[in-house]
């Protein structure tokens, strides 16, 4: 589990948090599987959803506002943090006060000291919030994503060249800065869309589900869609999200953020999401898509091998419900990260041909 905000304009206080590793499993699998079902039992009192805990019910009960990752536990072990430690799981969470970080150790002590033997509080220690500043800034230095993106904080100059197309994002409590795999692997795919789209983008209405940052949303907007449906559940992302599309000039007129999915007719639909919402939302997505000039498509990302053939079976199955005929799909890869793109056979194999 890890925080991710890095605009901090005070001090915070970290309480560090120490879980024993579960002694009772002996194989890695199912101690990591052991220690996520205690860790999303434990944490659903704070609204944990879909790997993240939702800022506002974070704050609510007392931790600054932000969001946190819970990892979904299905990670290779090559790449698993938790199975490299070897006596303890170090977790940190961080206050906006003294007094709420006491608050939160006396929650903290009463929900999950009885459930764990060696379970451990440390007390609050003050992160000044120019370390923050400095932190966050060595944190996220921008990425580039050839041939299409470069994602630049604000504090960094634009390039000149205009060989890429540029995203600024100012990391905050929405999840998409462009470091992670899922969200690079729905920026690629937009990318080769819109280059193979064969009538006008400009015309096209987005919908982006779990819109976190506003990365894609904005990306969209950058490639010239007319209008996007940001849709996120989290508050403080939202806020973020909006902060993202005024540093990029893509106004509230291009980009609509919401927190609940409304009907509209979209041409791509873009959901970097995990598996259980894509399941669970699989019907409410497909509904309102129509094609444009014959073009669709559908990106799905945050998916791991084992998610595959539920989430192609059921995407197929709406989709075809919709259409009245099979889709095509593609299947694409980053490390442990797939994400799955729907459409027509043509503009499909068009993208595939270009990877
Ligand atoms: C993995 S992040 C993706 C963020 C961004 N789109 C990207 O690609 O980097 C998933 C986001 O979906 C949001 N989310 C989860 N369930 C949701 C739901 N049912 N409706 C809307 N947003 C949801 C989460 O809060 C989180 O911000």
């Amino acid at each position: 589990m890890t925080t991710r905000n890095h605009q901090r304009e005070r001090s915070t206080f970290v309480v560090r948090v120490e879980f024993p590793r579960a002694s009772r499993a002996r194989v890695d699998q199912a101690q990591r599987q052991y220690f996520f079902a205690w860790v999303w039992q434990n944490l659903q009192p704070l609204g944990v959803h879909e790997g993240t805990v939702l800022s506002a019910d974070a704050s609510r009960w007392g931790l600054l506002t932000e969001s946190w990752e819970v990892d979904s536990g299905k990670a290779p072990a090559s790449r698993d943090w938790i199975s490299s430690i070897k006596k303890s799981l170090p977790i940190e969470i961080y206050f906006g006060t003294r007094s709420e970080a006491l608050r939160g150790i006396h929650v903290l002590k009463k929900a999950w000291a009885p459930a764990l033997k060696g379970f451990r509080v440390r007390a609050p220690r003050e992160q000044k919030a120019k370390d923050w500043n400095r932190i966050s800034k060595k944190a996220f230095s921008g990425v580039s994503l050839p041939p299409f993106w470069k994602i630049l904080p604000p504090w960094k100059k634009k390039p000149r060249s205009n060989r890429f197309r540029t995203i600024v994002i100012n990391p905050g409590a929405g999840f998409g800065t462009g470091t992670h795999e899922t969200t690079q692997l729905c920026l690629t795919v937009m990318g080769y869309l819109s280059q193979n789209w064969s009538s006008n983008w400009k015309e096209l209405q987005v919908l982006d589900f779990g819109s976190g940052s506003g990365i894609l949303s904005v990306g969209a907007a950058v490639l010239g869609a007319k209008s996007v449906d940001s849709v996120e559940i989290d508050p403080l992302a939202i806020r973020n999200a909006r902060e993202n599309a005024r540093l990029n000039q893509v106004g509230p007129s291009r980009i609509h953020f919401r927190q609940k999915q409304r009907r509209r007719k979209s041409s791509v639909i873009l959901a970097n999401i995990l598996k259980p919402v894509l399941l669970a939302e699989s019907k409410n997505l497909v509904r309102d898509l129509e094609p444009q000039n014959g073009n669709w498509c559908v990106i799905l990302s945050g998916l791991v091998k084992a998610d595959l053939t539920s989430v192609t079976r059921e995407y197929t199955r709406q989709l075809e419900k919709h259409f009245g005929s099979r889709p095509t799909h593609l299947k694409l890869q980053k490390k442990e990260w797939f994400a799955l793109a729907f459409g027509p056979r043509k503009i499909i194999s068009q993208i595939q041909h270009c990877l």
